[in-house]
């Protein structure tokens, strides 16, 4: 049951790169800032490596979560399946940052225009609609989080069911906790 609990989570996660409705299309991401001061945030789920149990988000590399994760790379990445009352929360250590132009160029226009304010995410301006935008030095920014440890809750009658996956030495172990 366990080794099947892990590979649902694996199958949602893939099926969400392709079903935008999915719920795991977006997650939580924690991370602490420079104060030691939880940080979280609502992110889309771009990629995901079922091998390396690798998850890629997309950012402003001027963002508060890029520059905490430079500072402290360990973060927690929080999914909800609000249908079937499933969290998965994965402790997970940013491993990768790019900015390679080639991903750049394959985003949308609409949403490389994300990456290309003037000024940036958090700066206070007076209107909404006074955001101007730059066509140089996109400041597109790839981060890629390697999972280290897994924890699933799914709340069902008779029994909820809470699982841990821990990766050891390549391998992932696998146990059930008390819910
Ligand atoms: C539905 C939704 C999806 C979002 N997706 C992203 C995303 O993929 N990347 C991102 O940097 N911010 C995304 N945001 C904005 C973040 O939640 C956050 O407000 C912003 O990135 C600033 O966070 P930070 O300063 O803590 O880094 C999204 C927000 C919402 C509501």
């Amino acid at each position: 049951m366990l080794a099947e609990i892990f590979q649902q989570c694996k199958d949602q996660w893939i099926r969400s790169k392709h079903q935008k409705k999915h719920p795991f299309r977006t997650l939580t991401l924690a991370t602490v800032n420079a104060a030691g001061v939880p940080q979280i945030r609502t992110v889309v789920l771009r990629d995901f490596d079922a091998q390396k149990m690798h998850f890629v988000i997309y950012t402003d590399d001027r963002s508060g979560k890029a520059k905490d994760l430079l500072l402290q790379p360990q973060a927690q990445l929080l999914f909800y399946d609000a249908k079937k009352l499933w969290q998965i929360q994965v402790d997970a250590s940013c491993i990768r940052r790019s900015s390679d132009p080639k991903v750049y160029k394959q985003i949308p226009a609409r949403s490389q225009k994300d990456y290309t304010t003037v000024l940036a995410p958090g700066t206070p301006i007076d209107n909404p609609e006074d955001v101007d935008y730059t066509a140089e030095n996109p400041h597109f920014l790839q981060l890629t989080f390697e999972a280290q440890r897994i924890e699933s809750l799914k709340l069902k009658r008779p029994v909820h069911v809470r699982s841990q996956f821990t990766r050891k030495a390549g391998e992932w172990r696998f146990q059930f906790l008390n819910p």
